[in-house]
């Protein structure tokens, strides 16, 4: 079997993680310090504030942003619930808006027009790897003073006109084991402002600043010095990385034909975390992936659910009609697209979906 991700956990790796054992200090440390150094400089940012996940990175981001109860966050259906949850852990509600079907992201036309007296803030989330129409975001928000925290858990490397994702507000960052840039588990917030990044340093370790000398309620959100030794090294390999899933999604762009396949629009730097294919014109996405398996290619459904179509979700938004999202959702397959593809795989890949 093709799989779908497979981390890649080279020689380097393995010895940054014994130095870490070998020197006792496996907390928070010197490397995670250095890794937040290295992060903030691809990223093109002033601070990068090392976090245990992209889930904590995201929670942390809103409540640094002041959001909280009666607070509103318009965000896309079309995600991991992980985006959504993080609103509901700081007492906000998620107000989903639908997407653009060309983009897989959230579309500016529609955020606007969910904006009310409570909304403090626009989550757009970098789906794939594939960075939001941040200026038309960028517009809205300067126009109704809100708040922007980019989910660019997918999207370590990726830019518009040159800017990297996570600039563009505050960043939020994943390096869970399949991410681009990974490290197991954890993840980075991102930002130019000096206050906001202090006020993440807090929330991460129990409001302190001086030890047990506690100035605000905090958590324990904090990376290991393991976990940023993989980090420091797979970001030397991130160029490398881009550059292999951009070869490979050219690839497969270029000679699937049976099926519908992901275009980028000009002055986009995808970083294509996932490469995803539309099975439509009524045919059976279930029945195709199955297919796809039965050759032995790995693939995944991201997502098969819209967060407002989620149980637990319904009863706190309500019904609401996303219509984009929901048929989108029946039609993705993503396929695999990751830096350790052989010409081979990418063969079979081919051969494989063309027989649909
Ligand atoms: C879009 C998106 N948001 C948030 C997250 C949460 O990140 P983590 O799994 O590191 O908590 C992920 C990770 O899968 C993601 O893909």
């Amino acid at each position: 079997m093709i799989s779908l991700s497979k981390p890649y956990i080279g020689e380097a790796e393995k010895q940054a993680v014994m130095e870490v054992l070998d020197s006792g200090m496996l907390a928070q440390g010197p490397r995670t310090a250095r890794f937040e150094e290295r992060f903030a400089q691809v990223c093109g940012v002033k601070h990068a504030v090392a976090t245990s996940s992209g889930t904590t990175a995201l929670h942390m981001a809103l409540l640094a942003n002041d959001i909280g109860e009666g607070d509103e966050v318009i965000t896309t259906p079309f995600t991991f619930i992980a985006s959504a949850n993080s609103i509901l852990f700081t007492g906000a509600k998620p107000v989903f808006v639908d997407i653009d079907e060309a983009t897989f992201n959230i579309d500016p036309a529609l955020v606007e027009r969910a904006i009310t007296p409570r909304t403090r803030a626009i989550m757009p989330v970098h789906l794939y790897g594939y960075v939001c129409d941040m200026p038309a975001l960028q517009a809205i928000a300067e126009k109704h003073n809100l708040r922007i925290i980019e989910d660019a858990c997918q999207a370590v490397g990726a830019t518009y006109q040159g800017k990297a994702a996570g600039s563009f507000g505050t960043g939020c960052f994943s390096l869970y084991a399949t991410k681009n840039v990974m490290a197991g588990e954890g993840g980075m917030i991102t930002t130019n402002d000096d206050a906001l990044a202090d006020r993440c340093r807090m929330l991460r370790n129990h409001g302190m600043k001086r030890r047990y000398y506690h100035e605000m309620l905090g958590f324990n959100f904090r990376m290991t010095d393991l976990c940023a030794a993989i980090g420091l090294v797979q970001l030397d390999r991130l160029e490398d990385f881009t550059a292999k899933r951009r070869a490979n999604a050219h690839a497969l762009n270029s000679r699937i034909e049976s099926v519908t396949t992901p275009k980028v629009k000009e002055g986009y730097g995808h970083v294509w975390h996932q490469y995803t294919i539309r099975v439509n014109g009524g045919r059976d996405r279930d029945a195709a992936a199955k297919q796809l398996n039965d050759a032995g290619i790995g693939t995944g459904i991201f997502y098969p659910v819209p967060a407002h179509q989620q149980e637990y979700m319904r009863d706190i938004v309500g019904a609401v009609s996303l219509p984009v999202a929901e048929k989108l959702a029946k039609e993705v397959i993503s396929l695999p697209v990751h830096p350790q593809l052989s010409q081979d795989d990418l063969d079979a890949i081919v051969t494989a979906v063309n027989r649909l």
